[in-house]
């Protein structure tokens, strides 16, 4: 365990890394996939089970926390870790985003968000002070600078007003976050798709010399070969030392072909949200037990798998379960999807670390490609 915030590059193979970000809380096995846990819960999982399937970071949101229960009152209850029996790593993300997305009448101007609350209605204002205060009061380990994130397609002059606002709202959170050895704030590439964009806001980034960097404003309406261009154009401009974080990222297939492109850490609801959809990830691709032909199939849904919902319950029941809007159905479904996420990757983590990480994500995403479900 170390005092202090650290990245260490353990191995490269081609572009793809194996490292490790440690800090006082514990450390982080990259490339890794953070479970979201937005309101202080990973939705139908016990933190347990998370920790076991090997998740060493998860994430919390500000935006929510700080409407309930309140930044001050987790503070009081001995900060989210203790809340929640979390005692490993949080990363929060800042607000700006989920402000955009969730809040109903936002203004946002050059001091920060005003927004109204989807819990009560009532009018808020965060500042990127403010938002690093809370993440503070939530006692995170890895703060986000507050941005600005345009959902795509939109205007380049539209894109870049809104990455220079980023910009200088990350010097402001840097300012505001101060010098804590134990904790990292991480920047947020912004530029949506205009590549010159991406390319001056990495180099600004970069240029104050945070502990960490993520690229924001992707998988929010583009292609994937769009998205894939943008990382590839913003990775060269950003400190080899230091961990890189694509937020809000993505499908399997999306973070194979990241990792390639040199990204490190990982978000996204897609393995909780749409196993409580009914949707199940394996090792052969994707099974939607909402689907009939599922009504009568004994097989489980992976047998190999090392997770139990996969392996001791058959689709038959996963699909009454679902179809029935049990909870338990959700429950499983979750489970076996965040297993499936850190079993993927654990297998790119020893891929790279034995140099064949390209024949690695060939073959499994072959092993997609012939379904045979
Ligand atoms: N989550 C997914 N994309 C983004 C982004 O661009 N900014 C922030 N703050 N969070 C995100």
């Amino acid at each position: 365990m170390t005092e202090t915030f650290q990245f260490k590059l353990l191995a490269t193979d081609g572009a793809a890394r194996r490292g490790e970000v440690s800090m006082p809380r514990g450390t982080v096995r990259t490339p890794a996939f953070m479970p979201v846990g937005t309101v202080g819960t990973v939705k139908a999982m016990y933190l347990d089970q998370v920790r076991d399937l090997g998740a060493d970071i998860i994430l919390g949101n500000t935006y929510h926390l700080m409407l309930r229960p309140g930044a001050e009152r987790v503070a009081r209850l001995g900060g989210l870790h203790e809340l929640i029996r979390w005692p490993w790593p949080i990363l929060t993300d800042s607000g700006g985003f989920q402000v955009m997305s969730l809040s109903g009448l936002r203004k946002l101007d050059e001091k920060g968000v005003t927004f109204k609350s989807h819990v009560d209605g009532a009018l808020h204002h965060m500042s990127p002070e403010r938002s690093i205060e809370i993440q503070g009061l939530l006692d995170s380990d890895i703060q986000m600078q507050l941005d600005e994130c345009v959902a795509l397609p939109a205007s380049p002059d539209e894109i870049e007003r809104a990455m220079e606002l980023s910009l200088r709202w990350a010097e402001r959170c840097k300012t505001a976050f101060g010098d804590q050895p134990g904790k990292a704030m991480f920047g947020i590439v912004q530029g949506g798709d205009v590549a010159r964009l991406r390319e001056r806001s990495a180099q600004a980034l970069a240029g104050l010399d945070l502990k960490g960097y993520a690229i924001g404003g992707l998988a929010v309406g583009e292609p994937q070969a769009v998205m894939l261009d943008m990382i590839a154009t913003t990775v060269p401009h950003l400190p080899a030392d230091r961990p890189r974080y694509l937020m809000g990222v993505g499908t399997p297939d999306d973070i194979l072909k990241s990792v390639a492109r040199g990204i490190d850490m990982f978000d996204c609801v897609m393995p909780t949200r749409s196993g409580r959809h009914g949707l199940a990830f394996t090792r052969r691709g994707r099974i939607n037990l909402r689907n009939a032909r599922h009504a009568e199939d004994m097989r489980p849904l992976d047998e190999e798998s090392s997770c139990p919902a996969a392996r001791d319950y058959s689709r038959a029941y996963l699909h009454h379960l679902v179809r029935a809007n049990e909870s338990l159905g959700g429950m499983l479904l979750t489970w076996n999807n965040l297993s499936y996420y850190q079993d993927l990757m654990a297998g790119i983590r020893k891929a790279i670390e034995e140099g064949r990480f390209a024949d690695f994500a060939a073959e499994t995403q072959e092993t997609w490609a012939r379904g045979d479900l």
